[in-house]
């Protein structure tokens, strides 16, 4: 049999253009679109009359879309393909707070930029935007806002599988630093009712918490992690260090052994790159490049970084979600 599949040019082609798939996703949710067909099919005229756009232009773009398996199209009707409906928000797995946040604006921009990146080995973002990622979020709540939500979001699948791969049962308190708005804190503290945790997290940041459900259990810190972070019998901190180059990370691990003390655990828990790294892990760590300056790190690294702050790399602990526990002690 003939080999059906693309020639290595015309791959490369579908490569190049792969912006265009980006432009489409992000184009459809933001002009409302993806959400016209949250409950029903629609015409691409009662579809284009609704969120006001130029029918035969949106025809073309959903045709495109179909090709990419955001939308089918039956008859003269268009709706939701399975991925499509992830586009959605406020649905389980919801990809629409990344969607806004990657299709657009400063972190388009910043991409854009990635030779920035290459070239000086610094943050394309900020070098873009003239001030580093989390500086622009304290002054731009708007976009604050979006990624904490769209972090929360993103959190959901791991949170549930966090108290299923780890033994909280022997410790009594428990700190999650930089735990956002408390999605992974509370799924913790819901499955072991014995725990009091600590929310510690950058001030606007720890005023939005959804922790209310646990709140008799739960003291809301605002910190910064440069500084200090709090005393706990576990230290939590995931997609964290992913955001520092080891310099910086250096100093919150060094903060964390402060607090310290034999009998401690400090889990950090993040994508732990080796040989075989899939696609996922290779975006998020250029992602960290382009954003932060910083990286995602292979078991070795985590060793030599968490021996310099002098602690200890016991365990790697695998869970179902893409995120390893990364288990340190004194
Ligand atoms: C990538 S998000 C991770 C949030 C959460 N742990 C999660 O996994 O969804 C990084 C978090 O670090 C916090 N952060 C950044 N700089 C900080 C600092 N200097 N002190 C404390 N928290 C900080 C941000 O506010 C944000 O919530």
């Amino acid at each position: 049999m003939q080999d059906q599949s693309p020639s290595p040019l015309m791959q490369l082609r579908q490569l190049v253009a792969g912006f265009a798939n980006t432009n489409v996703i992000y184009t459809l949710v933001k002009s409302g679109v993806i959400e016209q067909l949250r409950d029903d099919s629609m015409t691409v005229d009662k579809l284009a009359n609704e969120c006001g756009l130029h029918a035969d232009v949106l025809n073309r773009v959903l045709r495109y879309a179909t090709g990419l398996g955001i939308v089918s199209s039956n008859a003269d009707q268009f709706s939701l393909t399975e991925a499509g409906r992830f586009l959605l928000k406020n649905v389980p797995g919801s990809m629409y707070g990344g969607v806004m946040l990657m299709g657009g604006g400063p972190w388009r921009k910043s991409w854009d930029n990635l030779v920035l990146s290459l070239k000086t080995g610094e943050s394309a973002f900020a070098q873009t935007m003239g001030t580093s990622f989390f500086e622009y979020l304290e002054v731009n709540p708007d976009h604050a806002k979006m990624f904490n939500d769209w972090m929360t979001a993103n959190s959901a699948a791991s949170a549930r599988m966090i108290p299923d791969a780890y033994d909280f049962t022997p410790y009594k308190t428990i700190c999650d630093i930089a735990g956002g708005q408390g999605l992974l804190l509370k799924s913790i503290l819901l499955a072991n009712p014995h725990l009091h945790g600590i929310l510690y997290d950058m001030g606007k940041v720890v005023e939005d918490h959804i922790l209310d459900e646990v709140a008799e259990r739960v003291t809301a810190v605002s910190g910064d992690f440069f500084k200090s972070v709090p005393r706990a019998d576990i230290l939590m901190m995931k997609h964290i260090i992913h955001d520092w180059n080891d310099d910086r990370a250096l100093q919150i691990l060094q903060n964390c052994k402060k607090v310290m003390d034999n009998d401690t655990k400090l889990l950090i828990i993040e994508r732990v790159l080796d040989g075989e790294a899939d696609m996922g892990s290779l975006f998020l760590d250029l992602h960290m490049q382009v954003m932060n300056g910083s990286k995602e790190r292979s078991a070795a690294e985590y060793e030599v970084l968490l021996e310099k702050a002098g602690l200890k790399l016991n365990r790697i602990i695998p869970t179902p979600s893409p995120a390893k526990i990364i288990e340190a002690i004194r």
